[in-house]
């Protein structure tokens, strides 16, 4: 391109973008932080909101005191955290400790924030994808399952019995007389625990790919002691089992799945008649420039291209993205047989919407 052909600048507008830009590189290094600070427990020693030494913390939190103090560092200069440099004591306002301890059940933004490193692990496979194609697949990221299990655990698991269940007229009324219920992709299975222990009379069971999810969710439902539920090791792109359940759900589980398509036909087959079904997953547009305005959207896409797309690619399947939209979301629902389909949106969730069927 000749010099009088280049596209002008506007200096202005350069300098702006710019300093957006070094917002992000801020943001992004001090998630890391957010996320050390969660896993190592500081925001919670930190949450009475009391000022502390770097000593005292590091004592309190069991942790080594120079490490503490350079993140401490890191958190004043984010503004997270209060420093008095007279006294040299730090405190977490209670504000900031209701959205990153864990005495914030549903608010919890720490728990977010330790996708960043999981998805930084696999960059580099992830990269080779972006020459080769291919995928990465599940067992590949390091902690996906701790993070997935904290990660519902404030979406869902909280809400299932209250405020999912009552989203299908007489759902209630059928799991407290007994009926047969299957979650698919459940992971650590959390959801169907609260479940199986609100509804004794039901049976429930989970299926994933994931050996060792499955293990810890059977070691978990063990040691809750219940006996109406069990997890199994399945593959869900080619499975079958025709008008076997009354009630199916599939929690953050159909997107990143080889076959969604196929998965869905084979739901709507496993229903028996009265049957219902809940896909809780991503509340977003099948269109890219909608969701410039999603409060999530570049995560949504960050995680889709690093994780869910990659992982459904990395068994040869679609690679449907985070972001594949309530639009495609309801096309391929229809397709499947779904004709009665409702969307729910909770407050406390602004990453899913419920997809309440009824068949
Ligand atoms: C995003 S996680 C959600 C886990 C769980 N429902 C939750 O909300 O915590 C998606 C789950 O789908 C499972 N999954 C992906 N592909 C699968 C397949 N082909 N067959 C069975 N499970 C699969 C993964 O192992 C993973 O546990």
């Amino acid at each position: 391109m000749c010099h009088a052909c280049a596209p002008a600048i506007d200096p202005q507008q350069q300098s702006d973008f710019a300093e957006r830009l070094l917002g992000m590189l801020n943001g992004g290094m001090t998630s890391l932080m957010i996320s050390i600070g969660h896993r190592a427990g500081l925001f919670d020693a930190m949450a009475d909101g009391i000022a502390r030494t770097s000593h005292e913390l590091a004592a309190e939190a069991a942790l080594n005191e120079r490490y503490v103090r350079e993140w401490l560092g890191a958190m004043v200069a984010a503004r997270i955290i209060e420093r008095n440099p007279v006294a040299g004591t730090h405190r977490l306002p209670p504000e900031h400790a209701a959205c990153l301890s864990r005495k914030s059940p549903s608010d919890n933004m720490g728990v977010f924030m330790q996708y960043l490193a999981g998805l930084g692990a696999v960059e580099d496979r992830v990269l080779d994808c972006f020459r080769e194609g291919g995928g990465v697949a599940y067992e590949e990221f390091p902690r996906f399952h701790d993070v997935m299990e904290e990660d519902s655990g404030q979406s869902i698991v909280p809400v299932i019995v209250e405020k999912v269940v009552p989203l299908f007229e007489g759902l209630h009324e059928r799991l407290t007389a007994g009926i047969d219920v299957l979650d698919i992709g459940c992971g650590r299975g959390r959801a169907l625990m609260e479940l199986a222990s609100a509804y004794p009379k039901s049976r429930f069971v989970g299926y994933d790919l994931s050996g060792p999810a499955i293990e810890r969710a059977s070691e978990f439902a063990a040691e809750r002691g219940l006996g109406n539920l069990r997890f199994e090791v399945r593959d869900l792109t080619d499975w079958s089992e025709p008008a076997s359940f009354d009630w199916v759900t599939a929690m953050d589980a159909i997107h990143d799945q080889a076959r969604p398509d196929k998965v869905l036909r084979s739901i709507r087959e496993a229903l028996r008649s009265g049957g219902a079904f809940l896909m809780q997953d991503i509340d977003a547009s099948s269109e890219p420039c909608d969701n410039a305005a999603h409060p999530l959207g570049p995560m949504l896409y960050t995680i889709s291209c690093m994780h869910c797309m990659t992982v459904s690619l990395a068994q040869g399947g679609m690679g449907l993205g985070t972001a594949w939209g309530v639009q495609l979301a309801e096309k391929m629902l229809r397709e499947a047989g779904f004709e009665d389909i409702r969307i729910h949106r909770f407050e406390h969730d602004i990453q899913n919407a419920y997809f309440v069927m009824r068949v």
